[in-house]
């Protein structure tokens, strides 16, 4: 590699095979386009994928399946709900569209993840629900996140947004909690376009939300006896997934195994070279029973470099190196919720550190192994240079 060369390595790029663009022509080649058996199929198979009773409903985006979950438990006006201050703002905005108000907890410093004692300490009588971030893949601590929810009586949403293949003592995120919400967003481990999963262990609860998935109808076509002829119990919406997207979702499926392992391929030897380094930190897994999905790297810059942050991006963009933050402020930072709530900048430190300081890096299964080491030795040398 010359001491000149400039590669293109983008943040994210979806990963696109000729099997997926078959798949999608195929569906566009019938006549099924909605409600169709792409859709069933996409939903059993990634059940099949997660293991352990999981039950599947197929939705237009990670952040319909956080709304459905607060509608279908009933959780509104009056009621709190606890949501981690350092994530994207739809875990939030789901908990504000059903009527309840976000009670933003701040992370742990090493994971960025909400930790059971914080959560423990914002309980109040009004708290009905706590919504957990499985940040950038790394698994929270469910057991004991379960614990607390259960001494409570709360109910459990776990936004799994990043976090498609992570694991905690072996068992699929998403499913510890009542509800897993999944994301098939372009730059996601699998990706639909837009998309997502909503997913349970209680049949009753995924019977319930495809209804509401679906306006709310009674009956899907195929169980109509007279087409066209069905009643509306229930209010609803509609959040369906499209032939098409399913489709593609169950081609890239097919690829999971082999994306998980190049990203921790990626992860571990940026992880390897960079760790030598003084003054940055990498948010990783730190509980032995927790497999992260390795959405990306996340570097944060120690206290001599933190004003640098946005020179450390602008340098890695120059050299063909796409990067990213995650997330851009803290929830309660954001002037929507700010101005709402009146939160103060400075309230949430963990939070805040990680926005103001955090550089995420590519691993996905776009960058090959010689892009890892490209990437690893422009930050090494950018880093000297931003010190002095
Ligand atoms: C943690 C988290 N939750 C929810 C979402 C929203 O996902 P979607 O675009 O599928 O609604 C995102 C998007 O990146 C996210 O990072």
């Amino acid at each position: 590699m010359s001491g000149a060369e400039i590669r293109h390595i983008p943040f994210g790029r979806p990963w696109i095979t000729a099997d997926d663009r078959k798949a999608v022509m195929q569906v566009l080649e019938g006549h099924i386009l909605t409600h169709g058996p792409q859709c069933r199929d996409f939903e059993s198979e990634f059940a099949a994928f997660l293991g352990d009773g999981a039950h599947c409903v197929s939705v237009s985006s990670c952040m319909a399946a956080l709304h459905m979950a607060y509608l279908h438990f009933g959780i509104g006006l009056g009621d709190e709900v606890i949501v981690p201050a350092q994530t994207h703002t739809a875990t939030a905005h789901a908990v504000e569209w059903a009527g309840a108000k976000p009670i933003f907890v701040d992370c742990d410093l090493a994971t960025g993840n909400l930790t059971a004692d914080a959560i423990a300490a914002s309980i109040t009588p009004r708290t009905r629900a706590i919504s957990v971030v499985h940040f950038l893949g790394i698994p929270c601590d469910m057991p004991a996140i379960m614990a607390i929810a259960e001494r409570h009586g709360l109910r459990v949403i776990e936004d799994c947004a990043l976090a498609v293949g992570a694991r905690f003592a072996g068992g699929h995120v998403g499913l510890f909690g009542d509800v897993g919400c999944f994301s098939f967003y372009p730059v996601k481990h699998i990706t639909t376009g837009e998309g997502g999963m909503f997913v349970t262990r209680h049949l009753a609860v995924a019977e319930a939300v495809a209804r509401l998935r679906a306006f709310g109808v009674d009956r899907t076509h195929t169980e109509r006896g007279v087409p066209g002829m069905y009643d509306v119990p229930t209010l609803g919406l509609n959040y369906r997934m499209s032939e098409m997207q399913a489709a593609l979702g169950r081609s890239q499926l097919r690829r999971i195994g082999v994306n998980l392992e190049q990203r921790q391929a990626n992860f571990g030897s940026l992880k390897q070279t960079l760790k030598e380094l003084s003054d940055i930190r990498i948010l990783d897994a730190r509980n032995r029973d927790a497999e992260s999905s390795h959405y990306c790297l996340s570097v944060v810059l120690g206290d001599r470099l933190s004003a640098g942050r946005n020179e450390v991006v602008a340098r890695l963009n120059a050299a063909g190196i796409g990067t990213s933050v995650y997330y851009p402020q803290p929830v309660p930072r954001m002037s929507y919720y700010r101005n709402k709530y009146g939160y103060s900048a400075d309230a949430f430190r963990g939070a805040a550190q990680i926005s103001d300081r955090s550089v995420a890096l590519p691993v996905g299964p776009h960058v090959t192994a010689d892009d890892t080491k490209y990437i690893a030795d422009k930050l090494r040398s950018l880093l000297m240079e931003v010190k002095r």
